[in-house]
């Protein structure tokens, strides 16, 4: 199968797997893993954050982050599709004791306008305050969408101002920095906190890290061993993020460019593709105008041998594009999915 599902699909390469062999390793929970302590200095930097956490999943990531920014009863901001509002099992009310307050974005985002109407004094009696705004970059459900530093800027400047602790889940933010031509911590910086995946475009077996300031870190090693989640020889996979940080960062922009060139070829070969939409490594197809419901073009996608998967829109499936798929493999999906699903070149 095309595995165009998402960007979990990716398994290590041969590069990878040698530096996983190589790995020098030690006792993570002792803080005595030299794999694990270079990848977090390497993400802190990258992240313009002066330290960071190694965790075994960017959701534990994200909710360790929004416990240190809040207290019980608090009332977190996020987009209504954000992956802490609809993909973590309800993780910021079950861990953080964290109410929501969710903003109906554009593509993802939103303003300061939308972020007064949700912050403004007075809405909230003084004991349930809005506490943590959560951003996305790229922002999964929209299609891999990006924020524009332009916007990012003032939006994170008003929530200072509005005494708000900044969140950034951006487990694909390389992708986002990559796509719109910027310094990831340029992005990085901007925010309290920030999560970064290290097993979808840059293709590591598993992990995630959190990058935040020194006090703050501090604060996630406690958390992160209450959840659970302190290991011991990390190293083994730590490793493989040292490797991706050295070897899969550029090379997000060939993914970026296999997802413009499905776009196009499934575009003229008479598939509904919003070209505009494409900014990243996702491409979506809206099934509902060829008259078919998504299970049905699933189903038909994956009698093809082309795996596209769901999204959180009834009629709009998805194609994501990365390390594991080479031009081929975008060249046979693109001459598959339109017979799959009986496209028609319009007159
Ligand atoms: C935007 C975003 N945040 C967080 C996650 C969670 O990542 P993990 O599977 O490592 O917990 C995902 C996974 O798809 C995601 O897309």
């Amino acid at each position: 199968m095309i595995d165009l599902r998402s960007d979990t699909a990716t398994r290590p390469t041969d590069g990878m797997r040698a530096a996983i062999a190589a790995a020098e390793v030690g006792d993570e929970q002792r803080r005595e893993d030299p794999s694990v302590n270079l990848l977090q200095e390497r993400a802190a930097a990258l992240l313009g954050q002066e330290a960071a956490l190694f965790f075994p999943t960017a959701t534990m990531a994200n909710q360790i982050a929004l416990k240190l920014h809040s207290r019980p009863g608090d009332v977190l901001v996020a987009e209504r599709h954000a992956h802490v509002v609809i993909y973590e099992y309800g993780g910021a009310a079950a861990h953080a004791g964290l109410m929501i307050e969710a903003i109906d974005g554009r593509h993802g985002r939103f303003g300061v306008t939308e972020l007064d109407a949700v912050t403004m004094p007075g809405t909230k009696s003084a004991d349930q305050r809005p506490a943590v705004l959560a951003l996305e970059n790229t922002h999964n459900s929209s299609g891999g969408r990006c924020w524009p530093l332009a916007e990012l800027e003032p939006l994170t400047a008003a929530a200072r101002e509005r005494r708000l602790r900044i969140h950034l889940d951006g487990a694909r933010l390389l992708n986002a920095a990559v796509a719109t031509g910027v310094v990831p911590a340029q992005i990085g910086r901007l925010f309290d906190t920030v999560t970064l995946c290290l097993s979808k475009g840059l293709g590591c077996p598993l992990g995630a890290l959190l990058a935040g300031s020194t006090e703050t870190i501090e604060r996630a090693w406690r958390e992160k061993h209450l959840f659970g989640g302190a290991m011991r020889q990390a190293g083994i996979v730590a490793a493989a993020g040292v490797y991706a940080l050295e070897h899969h960062v550029d090379r997000l922009a060939d993914d970026h460019g296999r997802a413009r060139r499905l776009a196009e070829g499934w575009h003229a070969a008479g598939l509904p593709v919003d070209l505009e939409q494409v900014e990243t490594n996702f491409v979506q197809l809206d099934v509902g105008a060829l008259g078919l419901g998504r299970d049905e073009a699933l189903a038909r996608l994956r009698e093809a041998g082309v795996g596209l998967s769901s999204t959180i829109h009834p009629t709009v499936v998805r194609a994501v594009t990365h390390l594991d798929l080479d031009d081929g493999a975008i060249d046979r999906a693109i001459e598959l999915a339109p017979q799959a699903l009986g496209a028609r070149v319009a007159a």
